[in-house]
């Protein structure tokens, strides 16, 4: 198994998708990083801590206390109505038994790079802001990492947090700007991907019958459809991540430069893909300095669903 960090706000489908990690047998989890977002980075923390329990690798693996805020911004909670007050519906979970890390999120990271140096990939289902932060405190953290997967933005579909911007975007959207503009391989699994991977009824069945395994999962995943039940299903943002982690075929995917707005309140945390074959985007923003630097700076993008079916996975 190759070794990997899953970075994290959990939030339901953050914890459906250290399940899903956990399940496919394909990697060694080296570091379970927390980060606020869906709520407070306490009770991240200590979501991520009882989820380490329930499911099995208490104490074996570490869980890391992440940043209490973005990096330039105010805290914020914004994410009641999809994950629960706590973050994990309506669960009381016991809590881990095992010693509390002083590791911060970004210091694990930082450390995990060294150790790992060119195998390690990171999967980040919450903001940026550990990522961001361990750049910061070591820009040679990109070029050490393998391949970085982030949940976040929306490309060329409306946003979910507001009109245009997604919600992990929209929380730091300073981090972002600092992670696709430091040259770490990544990939941006947006909205653009996750809206075409929904959970429905049906699969809620199938998660009941499949025994006590999954009866937290069950009761977590009928919360979270609790607040799509008009839509056709809660997408599977965060487990897709980690899918792609391991496939790029569950997802269509093109190379380009990602910019994302920083600057202005209405359109915070919008991100605009600027695909890299396309003439005509470059030919309108030529007169940005901003999109100019940016452009230096590759990464891909999730457009759409793949080939390959995830949620028969
Ligand atoms: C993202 O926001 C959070 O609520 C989810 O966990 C996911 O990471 C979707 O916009
Ligand atoms: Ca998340």
């Amino acid at each position: 198994p190759a070794p990997i960090v899953l970075d994290s706000d959990p939030g339901i489908d953050d914890a459906v998708a250290l399940q899903y990690l956990l399940g496919t047998g394909l990697w060694d989890l080296k570091a379970y990083t927390t980060v606020g977002g869906n709520v407070p980075a306490e009770q991240t923390f200590r979501n991520g801590r009882a989820l380490a329990r329930a499911f099995g690798i208490d104490g074996d693996v570490s869980v890391h206390r992440g940043a209490g805020r973005p990096l330039t911004r105010l805290p914020y909670s914004a994410a009641g109505e999809f994950h629960g007050a706590s973050g994990l519906g309506a669960e009381t979970l016991p809590d881990s038994t095992a010693p509390e890390q002083a590791e911060s999120s970004a210091q694990a990271l930082l450390r995990l790079s060294r150790a790992y140096e060119g195998e390690l990939t990171v999967c980040a289902t919450g903001p940026l802001t550990n990522v961001a932060l361990a750049l910061t405190e070591d820009p040679g953290f990109a070029r050490r990492v393998k391949k970085l997967v982030f949940m976040g933005g929306a490309a060329d579909v409306p946003g979910n947090i507001t009109p245009v911007a997604e919600f992990n975007a929209w929380a730091d959207p300073d981090a972002v700007d600092l992670v696709v503009s430091s040259g770490i391989a990544y990939t941006m699994v947006g909205l653009d991907a996750t809206h075409g991977w929904r959970f429905t009824t049906d699969d809620l069945e199938t998660l009941r019958a499949a025994g006590d395994g999954m009866a937290l999962t069950a009761r977590l995943m009928d919360f979270y459809l609790g607040a799509y039940r008009e839509t056709g299903g809660s997408p599977l943002h965060d487990p897709l991540a980690v899918g792609v982690c391991a496939d790029e075929s569950f997802v269509t995917a093109a190379e380009g430069t990602v910019v994302v707005e920083c600057g202005s309140e209405l359109t915070r945390g919008k991100t605009v893909f600027i695909p890299y074959d396309a003439d005509y985007p470059r030919a309108y923003y030529q007169e940005s300095p901003l999109v100019a630097a940016r452009t230096e700076r590759r990464g891909r993008v999730a457009l759409g669903t793949g080939p390959r079916n995830f949620t028969d996975d």
